[in-house]
């Protein structure tokens, strides 16, 4: 089949193949113009259903729809040309029914062209995730803090504290792999448990506050680029953007209301006037502008 593509995206069995080799390199994007610069470093951009959070400013992820994934999916794919897209299917689209799964799965793959989805659950989701991979969707696991789940796990505290707690999460990563899922996100786990996870299952772990023993890292790009007020543990912050950009927004606004801006390299003058600039430029030697 050919292409019209000189860049070759990743896909989800390029990262399946990473299993134990170079680190895969993984952040959140919702937006064109973010995933253009994270796919210049990335292996795999999430459109995370944490856009609830980030994008809206809601308190958990459950509000979250499939049309709202779909619209930031279909943006982050416009604005990348390398990355594997994972979209993330939010809370009510899949959990009902395999087949429930499969009809928001293909959505979402139909409408934005991303490259495979992620779910969130480890045994009870099994079958779904084999029903989706062996139907052309290929599936991303998480486990371990399933942010879905906040109503019934209380908060969103770090899982697997004490060893008595590992089974029940080990259990969920192996089902997810034997199920045949890509990948799986390990989120917010103690250490220990994230390498023998890691070291027991065919399929790459992602960690977000799991273990550096971990096959790939993922973070929420707000969270690291200093732009979110509240940030887990697991969060490094690799910038500071607020700062800058607040005084940005506060020399527009002082600019704007000391009428210092728009100066005359922002308005258009007349073409007449344009001309007779240029005409006189011309005369001292000067070439042509840009317009
Ligand atoms: O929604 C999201 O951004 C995620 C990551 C935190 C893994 O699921």
């Amino acid at each position: 089949m050919s292409s019209q593509n000189e860049i070759r995206r990743l896909t989800a069995p390029d990262i399946l193949a990473r299993k134990s080799g170079e680190p895969i390199v993984c952040l959140t994007s919702y937006h064109a113009h973010t995933a253009r610069i994270v796919d210049a470093y990335c292996d795999v951009i999430l459109v995370g259903d944490s856009l609830g959070m980030v994008m809206h400013g809601l308190e958990t992820t459950i509000p979250v729809t499939l049309d709202m994934m779909i619209l930031q999916g279909h943006a982050v794919m416009r604005g990348s040309k390398r990355a594997l897209v994972v979209v993330d299917l939010p809370f009510g689209c899949y959990e009902a029914s395999k087949e429930q799964a499969f009809a928001s799965a293909a959505r979402v793959m139909k409408e934005t062209g991303c490259g495979a989805v992620k779910l969130e659950g480890g045994r009870r989701m099994a079958e779904t995730i084999a029903f989706l991979a062996e139907r052309g969707v290929p599936v991303m696991g998480h486990v371990g803090l399933t942010p879905q789940a906040i109503n019934t796990i209380g908060s969103f505290r770090a899982q697997g504290r004490d060893e008595a707690d590992w089974p029940p999460i080990e259990a969920d990563a192996r089902a997810v792999a034997d199920a045949g899922a890509f990948a799986v996100v390990l989120e917010a786990i103690a250490e220990p448990l994230g390498r023998r996870i890691t070291a027991q299952i065919a399929i790459p772990t992602i960690g977000i506050g799991a273990s550096v023993a971990c096959d790939g890292q993922i973070l929420v790009l707000e969270d690291m680029l200093g732009l979110s007020p509240r940030v887990p543990k697991f969060v490094k912050r690799f910038g500071e953007l607020r700062p800058s950009i607040e005084q940005a927004i506060r020399n527009y606004a002082q600019e704007v209301r000391t009428r210092r801006f728009p100066g005359s390299d922002h308005v258009y003058p007349m073409r007449s006037a344009a001309k007779a600039g240029l005409a006189r430029l011309a005369g001292r030697g000067g070439g042509p502008q840009r317009p």
